[in-house]
């Protein structure tokens, strides 16, 4: 009798499990993907992070090799992890990706060779104008070097620009001068030359930053230096999306002759104190619970406030899929996401297009529709 029901207990565990994983088998089958949708407009990319190409989160990987075409590391290439001293370069990460990529036929795109911020302790202080010149050199030299032909495209130059358009205070700009763009661009055209080129910023589409950003393109184009495209990152608020000055941008960024992209795009519900768009990594502020208000789950409304802007940008998007080449996702889904910690540590945002158990949220299916319509 025992081994009876033991026997049936055995079977109905044999044939939930058998049939969960028919309902996962065939959900994947019949979800359509991105990268097929919008195969013939742009790439469509995802930054991703260690646990992911190192294949450990196994539910993202899935996610990943079906719906992307194109990765950005999140954080592993930027200088203070692949340049951390003087004379130490630490590849394995980045050679990590540069395998995972391959094997799941993902182009790469590089970030980031010159950003003020994220630089190793070594090189923060630096007083002596030639010292800062050398580190620059050797790392532009060192690092797209080795990843040239294995890397498709660099952002070369991350954030170099104020609101106003005019350039950011940086170690770089103190110490090397305002034409350090320009030999950034050299330097990477020299050491990765069968590599694309691209100059990446936030809020870029807000008139007097894309005019900063159309000065520096034609200096490096007017220097002879080549640039491939321009990165809009695109972290906006779901409620504020500049669709007009986004446009705009598009325009004035593709009469310069390269392509445009959205390289870190995320639709944030939640406010920040400053009741703007920004993606400035040193802004913070206080927890507070007034400022984190849906902690048990994204209210009806708000998701469609999202799934609206979404299908208004990727119908943007599609209208000038000569001009855009690329729009890449700042994250795979909503719990991996930076907007969880920034500006303020420990909230619960909701900026992507799949939810924190990897499931394609209303956006995507709006974003997927902006096809037929
Ligand atoms: O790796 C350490 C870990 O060892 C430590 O325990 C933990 C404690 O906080 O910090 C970990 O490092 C964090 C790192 O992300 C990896 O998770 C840093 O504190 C944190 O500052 C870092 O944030 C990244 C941020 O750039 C600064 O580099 C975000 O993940 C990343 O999404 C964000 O990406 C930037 C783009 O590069 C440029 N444009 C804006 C965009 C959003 O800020």
């Amino acid at each position: 009798m025992t081994s009876k029901l033991l026997l049936r207990f055995t079977s109905y565990l044999i044939a939930g499990a058998v049939s969960l994983f028919n309902f996962q088998a065939s959900e994947s089958q019949t979800l359509p993907s991105l990268k097929d949708t919008f195969k013939n407009n742009f790439l469509i990319g995802a930054a991703i992070n260690t646990q992911q190409f190192q294949g450990k989160d196994t539910a993202a990987n899935r996610v990943i090799a079906q719906q992307f075409n194109a990765v950005t590391p999140e954080n592993i290439m930027k200088a203070e992890i692949i340049h951390p001293k003087w004379d130490v370069y630490q590849f394995d990460l980045a050679d990590e990706l540069v395998a995972y990529a391959k094997k799941n036929n993902l182009k790469i795109n590089a970030h980031t060779l010159i950003w003020h911020s994220q630089l190793p302790a070594f090189m923060q202080h630096m007083q002596d104008p030639d010292s800062v010149k050398k580190y620059f050199a050797n790392h532009i030299n060192t690092i797209a070097s080795r990843y040239d032909g294995k890397v498709y495209s660099w952002d070369v130059v991350n954030e170099a620009l104020n609101e106003d358009g005019t350039l950011r205070n940086t170690i770089f700009l103190q110490k090397l001068g305002g034409n350090y763009i320009v030999d950034a661009f050299r330097l990477a055209q020299a050491a990765a030359p069968q590599t694309k080129l691209y100059y990446n910023d936030y809020n870029i589409e807000q008139p007097k930053k894309r005019a900063g950003a159309i000065a520096i393109i034609k200096s490096i184009q007017s220097a002879g230096v080549r640039i491939d495209g321009v990165g809009i990152q695109g972290h906006w608020r779901a409620d504020n999306v500049p669709l007009n000055d986004i446009e705009e941008s598009i325009k004035e960024f593709s009469a310069l002759g390269i392509e445009v992209m959205f390289t870190e795009l995320d639709l944030g519900v939640l406010k920040n104190p400053w009741d703007n768009n920004t993606a400035d990594v040193n802004a913070k502020a206080e927890a507070n619970a007034n400022m984190n208000p849906y902690t048990a789950g994204l209210p009806d409304s708000v998701q469609k406030v999202q799934s609206k802007a979404y299908e208004d940008l990727f119908r943007l998007f599609l209208k000038y899929d000569k001009s855009v080449s690329r729009v890449t996702f700042w994250g795979v889904n909503d719990g991996q996401s930076w907007l969880n910690n920034w500006p303020i540590r420990g909230r619960t945002n909701y900026p992507l297009l799949f939810d924190r158990h990897f499931q394609p949220k209303d956006s995507f299916y709006r974003v997927i529709a902006t096809k037929g319509k």
